[in-house]
């Protein structure tokens, strides 16, 4: 048998393999809330306008209505042949409420319908990932707050280079986060308008109000260009580009703790509720939390070249690859969501080991730094000359196999005869770390400042 809504020029219905390869209600389907909301704001619009009868709008409305409430309580029947949401929808109209179902998609083409069901649908994803960035923000607050005092290395080439302070890390996270945020509300201020009324691609010459439906759904404003309305799919591209950005922040914090739950560094223990057990290995406690969002990032950054490279031979304006942008974009939200949900919950939960960071902190003659800088302000030596002179108290301390703060004043005074007992009050991670004021710097009370901000910030919002 031909189609329901297009077989008045077919002949004969489409082969099976047509029907697998084209249909999308398998994933669409979760676009039913936005297609539907879509499709009252468009018949109460052609209501008003005066294009189809009041009494036609309402019985759509309420059909529509009813049609959610099946779909909501599992007893609306997807159909594979009638393609997609937007089709199983309006068939389904046509069965509960009759001809008035025929007058819906006067002014309209699945072409704009899509569009503006699926910005809604990445616009409200936006928001969803802003909320859950701002609550992995006050989770990393918690434990910067915390921990503005907990002496750890601070790492490059991830060899021991400075001693920081464990709240300072978490707040690099939050500054990330915070940036992550700002692209999620941005991208959601530029999707902010709406493609309905663009109809199939050139407008229509129905009398309708745009600025009605784009209000009704809560748009700022219209499109302002048919063609691109129903060929525009930057709006998902840019949420998949934060998302990816998003998780590749995450992924790095996944790294870092599954070093730093590794027994040889112990720094962090996680809880019982973010770890798994072996199958085999009785003593195993694995960080499987921490290594999947850090896979997720492999999928949600497939997402984004997925789609960028579907859309970039597409001539204007709509062509049915458009149809592949969905399960990217979905795949990538429940991929994300689980990661920032599972990272906050990793975050609250994590057991620091102090004693172990701050061991580790004053190993690889991490203050070598301060020594130098030391040279510098007392003794007024040119800060190249410094560096090289500490390089020979590093080598001394090296062959001797004792820490910097250990090495023999004697020792220290070979190097130069000015060096007194107060260098050794530069040495320890704690003055190390103290002494770092300047602005961002890891000082415990710049990084107390620094949460103060933060907390200020979010208060205001
Ligand atoms: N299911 C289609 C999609 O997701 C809806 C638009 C179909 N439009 C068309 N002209 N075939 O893109």
């Amino acid at each position: 048998t031909s189609n329901e809504m297009w077989g008045g020029r077919f002949a004969s219905g489409p082969s099976a393999i047509m029907e697998a390869i084209n249909a999308s209600i398998g994933f669409d389907q979760r676009l039913y809330r936005e297609d539907i909301a879509g499709s009252i704001a468009h018949s109460r619009m052609l209501a008003d306008r005066g294009i189809i009868s009041q009494a036609d709008a309402a019985e759509i409305g309420r059909g529509l209505e009813a049609i959610r409430a099946e779909i909501e309580a599992g007893t609306f029947a997807f159909s594979r042949e009638r393609e997609d949401i937007h089709m199983n929808v309006e068939a389904r109209l046509a069965e509960l409420i009759g001809p008035a179902a025929g007058r819906l998609h006067t002014a309209r083409s699945r072409n704009d319908q899509v569009a503006v069901d699926f910005r809604l649908y990445v616009k409200a994803a936006c928001r969803d990932l802003d909320a859950a960035l701002k609550a992995l923000i006050e989770a990393l607050l918690a434990r910067a707050e915390e921990h503005a005092a907990t002496v750890m290395p601070g790492f490059t080439h991830l060899q021991a280079a400075q001693p920081v302070t464990f709240g300072h890390h978490c707040l690099a996270y939050v500054e990330m986060a915070a940036r992550d945020r700002g692209r999620a509300q941005d991208a959601m201020r530029r999707m902010d308008e709406s493609p309905l009324g663009a109809a199939a691609l050139a407008g229509t010459g129905f009398p309708i109000d745009r600025h009605a439906t784009a209000e009704a759904l809560g748009f700022r404003e219209p499109t302002r260009n048919s063609l691109d309305s129903v060929s525009d799919r930057d709006y998902a591209l840019e949420f998949l580009a934060a998302a990816s950005i998003t998780v590749t922040h995450l992924s790095r914090l996944a790294e870092e703790i599954v070093i730093w739950s590794t027994p040889q560094f112990d720094f962090v223990r996680l809880s019982d509720a973010f770890s798994t057990g072996s199958s085999i290995m009785p003593q195993k406690k694995n960080p499987d939390a921490a290594e999947l969002v850090r896979a997720k990032t492999g999928r949600i950054n497939g997402s984004l070249v997925a789609l960028l490279t579907i859309m970039k031979g597409l001539p204007l304006s709509y062509s049915k690859d458009m149809q592949e942008d969905k399960e990217q974009v979905f795949d990538a939200v429940d991929s994300l969501a689980l990661a920032l949900a599972a990272m906050t919950g990793m975050i609250s939960d994590l057991q620091v080991n102090a004693a172990k960071m701050r061991a580790a902190a004053g190993a690889g003659f991490s203050t070598a730094t301060d020594l130098a800088d030391w040279l510098v302000r007392e003794l007024g030596l040119p800060f190249r000359e410094a560096h090289h002179v500490t390089g020979r108290a590093v080598a001394m301390a090296e062959a001797r196999k004792v820490p910097l703060e250990d090495l023999p004043l004697a020792d220290l005074q070979t190097l130069d005869n000015r060096i007194g007992e107060e260098i050794y009050s530069v040495l320890s991670v704690d003055a190390s770390v103290a002494s770092r004021t300047s602005f961002g710097g890891t000082a415990p009370e710049n990084v107390r400042a620094q949460v103060r901000f933060w907390r200020e910030r979010l208060a205001a919002e």
